[in-house]
């Protein structure tokens, strides 16, 4: 495995590989959710490449860039483990140089849900991926379905702007008992950590509810506030049954839906999601 810091030493390195890249950009603080990617990154591809960046630019001034958990020696060693060909770990002004000053702005898919509650964070995303995707010339990039709105403007990016490559979504790793793996999760106490479950419980009703023939958003919505609220330790930012494709807030489900919410448990904003189809 190749730790590279710098844009010119790993475009350098790029120029002399030969087959297949699989890329898979991350913000460290690697979890069994970041593995999966690596591995599939791994299995489909001639050569691996991750990226660790914490990206500044994707934070709004109120949010936790500065405290975002970081272990750069731990990440990297469990990615010798996983035998990552390169690591990209670059400091913050080889990717935004002083004057940096283009941005990539998906319009639309970015309007609702994540986009509403963190304005900005969606510019930062798709600007750095684009950078990250301009120096790493991947033929396969890997996403988490756990970053469902995410996935949509990553490949909305890729199609409008015709990128040359393919975007794969994979599926979001759980722990045992069903909390979606995040890095944030370390910002959870003891409590805190059996309140967050309740994310997970929430869609379990919503597809239990769906799979029982209702198709009334607004009643599955008001089902799953009304058991997170049950949660003293919650607090909702949105509850959102929405058009998987369009991101827009629907009444009534006709085909799939993406039922997605951003619950604080504590101080710690956490996201999930689940898709209804079928
Ligand atoms: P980060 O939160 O580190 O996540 C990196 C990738 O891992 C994303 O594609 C995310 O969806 C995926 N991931 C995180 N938790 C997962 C889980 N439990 N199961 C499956 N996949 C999971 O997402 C970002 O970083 C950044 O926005 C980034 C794309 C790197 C741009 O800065």
């Amino acid at each position: 495995m190749k730790v590279i810091s710098t844009v010119a030493e790993f475009k350098e390195a790029r120029r002399r590989l030969k087959g297949t890249v699989g890329f898979v950009p991350t913000m460290g603080y690697l979890h069994e959710g970041h593995l999966f990617l690596a591995r599939r990154a791994k299995a489909e591809n001639d050569i691996s490449v991750v990226s660790i960046f914490v990206n500044p630019t994707q934070f709004g001034p109120k949010e936790d860039f500065a405290r975002y958990p970081r272990d750069p020696e731990r990440d990297l060693a469990m990615l010798e483990k996983e035998k990552t060909d390169l690591v990209l770990m670059p400091p913050v002004e080889e990717i935004y140089p002083p004057g940096a000053s283009t941005w990539v702005d998906v319009d639309n898919v970015t309007k609702t849900l994540e986009g509403a509650a963190r304005p900005g964070h969606f510019r930062g995303v798709s600007t750095v991926v684009a950078k990250l995707f301009n120096v790493v010339e991947p033929t396969k990039a890997y996403f988490g379905q756990k970053d469902a709105q995410q996935v949509v403007v990553i490949q909305k990016m890729a199609t409008d702007l015709n990128m040359n490559l393919e975007v794969v979504v994979v599926p979001t790793q759980r722990e045992p008992d069903g909390l979606a793996m995040s890095s944030r999760n370390v910002y959870l106490n003891q409590q805190e950590r059996q309140a967050a479950v309740v994310l997970w419980r929430s869609m379990n009703l919503a597809q239990g509810l769906w799979q029982k023939g209702e198709r009334d958003a607004d009643r599955i919505r008001n089902e799953m506030v009304a058991l997170i609220k049950k949660e003293p330790l919650a607090r909702i930012d949105y509850v959102s049954i929405a058009d998987p494709g369009t991101l827009e807030e629907l009444s009534h489900i006709k085909g799939s839906a993406l039922v997605s919410m951003a619950v604080y448990v504590g101080k710690t904003r956490l996201i999930d999601n689940l898709t209804l189809s079928g």
